[in-house]
């Protein structure tokens, strides 16, 4: 199963991730976790250049084509050999958020877009994608607490409430054409109640029924 969590920056991922991850862990299923951009050292390394605060110059075309370079290594290098070998995957972020966020940068370039999602999985297509939903404005306020903790911003989380409230709005369409893929989650609920809600949705496919 490739399972992969998306949504607005702020909006609670990386907590529902490990919690996702301590469920199947209890369930004795062997999974690997990993995220975009990063998940190897090349894509470690890619991650630098993306998200350096420096970087505001980058060309967006420079930066479409490193999210799919960083892509397929995670995919060949990471995804596909756990995938191969009986895992769960649980990947923080996939390839809608290149559909979303670059589409949302670079608009008309949808085609090429696609292609490069298309290439760069090798047929790895998620079995679930949770899209943990919340207004802009209670991502952007969740981040900036973040912030306080380890300061310091990247490049993106520099980005205005404006350009927050169309990923959230470019998530939730991508969410609406693929609903047999998509599961929306209300992140404004509580961490518990988000919680349980996944559990919920991947009970079915645990042994034993959740
Ligand atoms: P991430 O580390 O998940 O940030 P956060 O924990 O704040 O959500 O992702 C970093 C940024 O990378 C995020 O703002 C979205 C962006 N991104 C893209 O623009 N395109 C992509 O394909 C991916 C995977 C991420």
């Amino acid at each position: 199963m490739l399972i992969t969590f998306e949504g607005i920056d702020g909006c609670g991922k990386s907590t529902q991730v490990s919690r996702f991850e301590a469920i199947l862990r209890e369930r004795g299923i062997s999974s690997v976790v990993t995220r975009e951009p990063g998940g190897t050292k090349i894509g470690e390394a890619i991650r630098g250049i993306l998200l350096n605060s420096d970087n505001t110059h980058i060309v967006p075309l420079a930066e479409l084509f490193l999210y799919a370079a960083d892509r397929a290594q995670h995919v060949g290098e990471v995804i596909r050999p756990a995938l191969e070998g009986g895992k769960w995957v649980i990947c923080d972020r996939y390839f809608d958020a290149t559909t979303v966020y670059q589409g949302a940068i670079l608009g008309h370039h949808e085609e090429l877009i696609e292609l490069l999602n298309r290439e760069a999985t090798l047929g790895c297509e998620p079995d679930i994608t949770f899209l943990l939903d919340c207004p802009a404005e209670v991502g952007l306020k969740r981040r900036a607490k973040r912030e306080m903790r380890d300061k310091g911003r990247d490049r993106f989380e520099r980005k205005a409430l404006d350009f927050h409230i169309k990923i959230r709005y470019g998530y939730l369409a991508l969410a609406n054409k693929y609903r047999d893929r998509f599961r929306i989650i209300d992140s404004t609920l509580p961490e518990d109640h988000v919680a349980r809600k996944i559990r919920e949705v991947i009970s079915p496919y645990l042994p034993d029924n959740g």
